[in-house]
């Protein structure tokens, strides 16, 4: 292959290199762009064809449904991995030996208490704020209590950052849960693992002894490695450009929250959930449903499928799928919403409307029911996400940080009034 592309721009021609990667993905750089043609630039509303970075953090293939971390298939840690354990493989690069996984928690766990003042603040949010508005406030009032910004230059700064929201963020997230409920804001238990005592902080009850439920911890386990990351998405391009301008870590991730919130991203799998709760309340109609998805004059749209790069199935759906089917078929729930879904899901195979646009289940399609096989509330079920991408977010924004990318700043191409003189108010 050449290793160059030559564009014609007003009758004179530009070579510009080409950089392959290491799964032979091939990217025209354009960094000379402006500089070589006097002015112009590229536009690309949603960056569908933009890469933003390099990044040796995650590769997926959305024709072949390829997700891999470091290297490591999804399918791989999913079955064999302890979240903790991708955390560390996502941000530090390698799968930690023995010594290194316990010295990790451990540090991690020496900084998961959070500030007796944040209670103050989470106290001034009314029980109906949405969990997703309460954690991205909380997350943004950490950098309060801590330095706004870090000093990169310094590995134990950063390192000393990154375990602090690695011990705080589920501390956030069981007290957002919890204040929602009513129950009294506590801690978990040290002597736990991570994600055992993520869930001891979300569901112990002040009056009786928690019981640990291992069908929810595995299936919780592997919910969190399956979101942990996923490249460029749009809340994860987020972190990246809010650290890019040097804002700390905790800012950072407040902005990802913030973006993971829409119904067009992480917001989906509780948007997937009051979509087939309606189709059930509906008398599980779901050809309607199906009709309304395709109606161009319709707002509607089929909440869990589609994807901005997977044109073949999510390969984590695929994993989510069949562990709803374990986990409610261990927990002995029968869920309707199952059911609809898979229906759903079939006749969305068959539809030319769905098959023609490469639409498939997403990672948000099934994972609500197995959330709501565990009792958590389905405005909870975003925050679910975050906790889970949180890990994605810190490798990407440290990515960036070490490797002093430039700020984020696109240009644009500018269609409005040209010059005009300024009309005096009694003459308008
Ligand atoms: C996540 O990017 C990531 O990696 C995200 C994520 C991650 O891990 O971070 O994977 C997590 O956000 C998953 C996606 C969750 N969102 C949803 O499930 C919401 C429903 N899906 C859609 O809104 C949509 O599919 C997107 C937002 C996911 C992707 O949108 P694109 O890539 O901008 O595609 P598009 O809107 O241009 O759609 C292309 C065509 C259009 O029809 P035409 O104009 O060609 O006729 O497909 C149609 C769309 O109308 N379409 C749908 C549809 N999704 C796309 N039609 C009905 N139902 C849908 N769900």
């Amino acid at each position: 292959m050449p290793n160059k592309a030559t564009l014609e721009v007003n009758n004179q021609k530009y070579d510009f290199p080409l950089f392959v990667g290491t799964e032979n993905e091939v990217a025209i750089d354009v960094k000379a762009l402006r500089a070589a043609t006097g002015g112009v630039t590229t536009i690309d509303p949603g960056y569908k064809n933009t890469g933003s970075c390099l990044s040796d953090i995650t590769f997926l293939d959305g024709e072949k449904g390829i997700l891999r971390y470091r290297g490591y298939s999804i399918e791989e840690l999913a079955e064999k991995a302890d979240f903790l354990e991708v955390v560390y493989l996502l941000i530090f690069g390698e799968l930690p030996n023995a010594e290194q996984l316990d010295k990790f928690h451990t540090d991690i766990k020496l900084k998961s208490v959070v500030d007796d003042d944040i209670k103050k603040i989470i106290d001034a949010f009314p029980k109906s704020a949405h969990p997703m508005g309460v954690l991205s406030s909380l997350t943004s009032a950490l950098t309060a209590f801590n330095p706004s910004s870090v000093n990169v230059d310094s590995e134990a700064e950063m390192y000393n950052a990154i375990i602090k929201i690695l011990g705080k963020f589920p501390v956030l997230v069981a007290w957002t849960l919890r204040k929602q409920q009513g129950l009294p804001l506590d801690y978990g238990d040290n002597s736990l693992g991570y994600v055992q005592n993520i869930l001891k902080m979300m569901f112990c009850k002040p009056n009786e002894n928690y019981v640990e439920n291992k069908i929810v911890l595995e299936a919780l386990n592997k919910l969190l490695i399956l979101h942990a990351d996923h490249e460029q998405n749009c809340s994860t391009s987020t972190v990246r450009i809010v650290g890019s301008s040097h804002a700390g870590l905790f800012a950072s991730i407040s902005a990802g929250i913030s973006a993971l919130w829409g119904p067009l991203h992480g917001g989906a799998n509780q948007a997937v959930l009051e979509m087939l709760e309606a189709i059930k309340q509906d008398g599980g109609d779901t050809k309607k449903y199906m009709a309304k998805a395709k109606d161009k004059q319709d707002p509607f749209r089929l909440m869990g499928f589609g994807h901005r790069v997977y044109k073949n199935f999510d390969p984590r759906a695929k994993i989510i799928k069949a562990e709803a089917d374990k986990v409610l078929a261990d927990l002995g729930v029968e869920d309707p919403i199952l059911g609809i879904a898979k229906g759903l899901e079939q006749e969305a195979l068959n539809d030319p409307y769905f098959v023609d646009r490469k639409l498939y289940p997403n990672v948000d399609f099934y994972s609500g029911i197995i959330y709501r096989a565990m009792n958590i509330p389905v405005e909870m079920f975003t925050v679910m996400f975050a906790l889970g991408r949180l890990p994605g977010w810190i490798a990407q924004w440290r990515e960036m940080r070490l490797r002093k990318e430039p700020i984020g700043r696109p240009r644009q191409v500018y269609t409005g009034e040209n010059l005009r003189a300024f009309v005096d108010l009694n003459k308008r």
